[in-house]
């Protein structure tokens, strides 16, 4: 039985290899992780992280053929494919300070599987990384004098939050990207024949590895650009009264543009966007295309101006000030089905609400424990009340932050005669149903659209 050894398990190691586990019932796979309470919660029933039908995998290959553990040494000793799927965040000190990727989880990993290796092994990038960083790792494991093989391969994970398992069991596409040289085709097949255990072979994609490690960060700037670009057009139609769904509509129908990430909104968050844009504009900084780097810069400016703008707007629409007044805000997640708030735009925005004095309630079904660290240096003027009812009793406005399916169908009328009137409503996901909520009586304000107001 071939070994498979995962080293980080977090929302892409855990996930990734329950569906490597259950897909490939002939591996055996391994995950470990520095962090103690992680490993010992992926073995409990409150695992680590929320994700549909995440629970269901792990439990029906928890020990048959998938098992956590904080060895890192054994495990490394006895895997046969090493995944490395530690976080890259973005670099808060030193040169680089706030774009470039930090790696040192990643080369303290490398230096790791160098330490405790004494048999050949095929490493694979999961994580998110600067091109070329396989060439840094292949150095580091080569400088041993123990005549062990190691061949990088590059594997980006492509699955988004929320819908991990779906993407995992039924990914567009898996991209492998290794060297054209013998020992590199014959590592880069092995990965191939783990994946067309379940994924179609046309879709699994082989391509060199500085490609793949481009692919990933390109495929994010995309996505983010996408979003970004709609947050634009979303701001020209509040000047306009134009309606940016209809905008959206009208452009999602031309085949060439496609109807995807075309939903204004406060913002993308995320771990992941933000931080792989950044990395991109470091890249091509470092390469002196100073141009090509103000240029995907701006998807992440303009994320920043789209928080900023909804604020601007609530403040300027509760006649000014928010000072004492209580503001519940519905959702603090960086998109539903997720409890991760990393990179929230919901973190932003309670925050400027916060420094002009604003009370807030912040509700969440999944991400109340994460709110509560993000807004800790806040702790009285904030409340967390996971009942949505309960968090906009008494406030004068309430903010849809995140697009949880649960809010679409909340019961307005009820809310409605527990608030502050004029009670004022925006819909930063633009998911409600506006003309109703103006019937009830709010005074509703979606993104991109004309406000439908009582005063
Ligand atoms: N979260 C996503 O949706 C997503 C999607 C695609 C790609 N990625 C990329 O995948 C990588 C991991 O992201 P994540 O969201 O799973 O991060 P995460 O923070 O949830 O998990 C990383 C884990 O690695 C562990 N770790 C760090 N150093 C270690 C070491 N030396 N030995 C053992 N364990 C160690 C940490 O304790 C942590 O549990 C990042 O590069 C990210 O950019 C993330």
């Amino acid at each position: 039985m071939k070994n498979i050894l995962c080293i980080g398990a977090g929302y892409v190691g855990g996930p990734t290899m329950a569906v490597i586990a259950k897909m490939c019932p002939d591996y055996e796979v391994n995950i470990v992780d520095i962090n103690e309470d992680r490993i010992q919660r992926w073995q409990s029933d409150d695992l680590p992280i929320y994700e549909p039908g995440l629970k269901s995998i792990v439990r029906e290959t928890l020990n048959k053929n998938l098992f956590f553990s904080t060895d890192i040494a054994g495990n490394i000793k006895k895997a046969d494919i090493i995944f490395v799927s530690v976080n890259t965040p973005t670099k808060t000190f030193g040169i680089g300070a706030g774009k470039a990727a930090d790696l040192q989880y990643w080369e303290k990993t490398a230096r790791q599987i160098l330490e405790y290796s004494d048999s050949d092994k095929i490493v694979v990038e999961k994580s998110t990384l600067p091109v070329r960083t396989a060439q840094a790792m292949e150095r580091i494991l080569n400088s041993g004098d123990e005549g062990i093989h190691f061949e990088v391969l590059s594997n980006p994970e492509f699955l988004a939050e929320g819908t991990a398992i779906k993407d995992l069991l039924n990914p567009d596409r898996v991209l492998i990207g290794g060297h054209g040289t013998e020992t590199g085709r014959k590592a880069v097949a092995e990965l191939v024949k783990i994946y067309t255990h379940w994924v179609d072979s046309e879709r699994v994609l082989t391509a060199n590895l500085w490609s793949s490690e481009l692919s990933k960060l390109v495929a994010n700037a995309f996505l983010a650009q996408r979003i970004s670009s709609i947050n634009s057009v979303s701001a020209i139609c509040d000047a306009t009264e134009a309606d940016v769904s209809e905008v959206s509509r009208a452009i999602g129908m031309d085949s060439r543009i496609g109807k995807k990430f075309l939903q204004a909104s406060v913002g993308f968050g995320g771990s992941c966007f933000k931080k792989d844009i950044l990395n991109l504009v470091y890249l091509c900084d470092h390469y002196g295309l100073h141009d090509v780097a103000n240029y995907w810069e701006q998807v992440v400016l303009m994320n920043q101006y789209q928080k900023t703008r909804f604020v601007a707007r609530m403040i300027a629409t509760m006649f000014n000030t928010v000072v004492d007044k209580r503001i519940a805000i519905l959702g603090f997640a960086f998109k539903a089905d997720t409890g991760d708030t990393r990179e929230s735009p919901a973190i932003d925005i309670c925050h400027q609400l916060l420094d002009e004095h604003a009370c807030l309630t912040v509700s969440d079904p999944q991400a109340l424990d994460n709110a509560k660290r993000d807004l800790a240096d806040y702790q009285d003027l904030v409340t967390f009340e996971v009942d949505p009812y309960l968090a906009t009793e008494n406030s004068h406005a309430l903010a849809i932050l995140t697009e949880w399916e649960e809010y679409i169908n909340l019961d307005y009328n009820r809310i409605y005669a527990s608030m502050v009137k004029p009670a004022f409503i925006f819909d930063g996901r633009n998911i409600l149903d506006h003309d109703q909520l103006f019937t009830i009586g709010f005074n509703v304000y979606p993104i991109g659209k004309p406000p439908l107001t009582h005063i």
